[in-house]
This record gives C-alpha cells, structure tokens and sequence, in this order.
C-alpha cells in the first residue's frame, strides 16, 4: 500500500501479568471497598463531585505509597509503561517515569465520568478490578477533532484507526494505558453492579 501512516495515537491495552493475578485483584477488590468504607473526606467530595459513585481521587490519591497492595500492582504497571514508553520512542536518558498519583473509583449504574485529560502527567492508565458483564467502557476522542471543520463524516463501519472517538471496553485484570493529554471518558455506567477501577498518573522526572 501506498500509505504511511503519520502521526498516529497509541493506546496500550494488555493483561496486567501473565500467569493472570486473580490473587492480587481479589485483594485490590478487597481494599478498594475498604477505602471507600474509611475514606469519609473522600465520599463527601464523591457526594459533590461524582454523583452516585465513589473516587479517592481528592484525598487518598497516592494509594502505591500507603497501601502494598498497591504497591505490588505499581511495580507490575511499572513494566507496562516502560514498554509503552519504548513504543512511543521515549527519551528517558537520565530521566525516569515514576507513578506520581494512583487512586480508586467506583461506579454504580448511570454514574459518569465525563471528557477530561489528565494535566501535568506524561502518562495515565486505568487498571480495572471489577468489571461486571456491559459495563462502560473507556471512550477515546480524535485529539485532532477541532480541525476537523469541513470533513465528512466517517462511514459507520469505519476502521478503528479512522474513527473519531473508540470505546475500549473494561475488562477485570487488564491495563489501558495512553498519553496523558488524550482526552477520554466513561460513559453512563449501564450496569447494575458496581465497576471498580484504578487510575494512575506517571511523570517524567
Ligand atoms: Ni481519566
């Protein structure tokens, strides 16, 4: 083909560790509830700024420093990054990525998380741990979209690479991981169960 392909956005999507950690989840499963249960500062910021769901976002949000758990799952997403680093071409000479804030969100039905990019960071992620069947899933938006003026639509059956926004669904155990000035979302969380996630920041020190 006469293509080259220019420019391109790259999104890591990949299990978190093969042989799959059941283990580890069921204990992040089990500490992300705990929190929410202890973190009373955090479910009244919830209360106002996330209706229906829960986030330790604004007060608990350097969870890999309290808690092993976390800990272990930052040393395991540690490994993800530099490889999505090296598929980015990364410069890291005498620098390093290190996770900077790691924090857990939970969503009940219809709760959303609407566009926004994550400021100040290099790269951000999401670790799901509960993912129950049709749940939300994490909607990318083309970072080129404002120039878009005059263009036409794309076909409904587009490829993945020329859509302009692309869902990639949640699944329990796995990592999406993106540079952190590409702007996403979670749409109305359709499922009666509660999703569970953790989100994660790294910079460039
Ligand atoms: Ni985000």
């Amino acid at each position: 083909m006469p293509l080259r392909t220019l420019f391109p956005t790259l999104v890591h999507v990949a299990p978190l560790g093969s042989p799959p950690t059941a283990e580890l989840n069921r204990r992040l499963l089990r500490e992300c509830l705990q929190l929410r249960h202890d973190d009373r500062a955090g479910r009244s910021w919830s209360a106002r700024n996330y209706p229906g769901g829960y986030t330790s976002y604004n007060s608990q949000s350097r969870m890999q420093q309290i808690s092993p758990t976390f800990a272990r799952l930052a040393r395991g997403l540690d490994r993800h990054v530099l490889r999505f680093a090296g598929a980015l071409d990364l410069d890291l000479r005498g620098r390093q990525l290190v996770m900077t804030d790691c924090w857990v969100n939970i969503m009940r039905r219809r709760v959303v998380h609407s566009l926004h990019l994550h400021p100040l960071s290099t790269i951000s992620g999401t670790y799901y741990v509960r993912t129950p069947r049709g749940c939300a899933g994490l909607k990318f938006e083309d970072p080129r979209l404002e120039r878009f003026m005059a263009a036409p639509p794309r076909k409904a059956g587009a490829r993945e690479r020329n859509r302009q926004w692309v869902s990639v669904p949640a699944q329990a155990g796995r990592v999406v991981l993106f540079e952190s000035w590409l702007r996403h979302e979670v749409p109305p969380n359709p499922s009666a169960a509660e999703r569970v996630s953790i989100s994660f920041n790294y910079s460039w020190f």
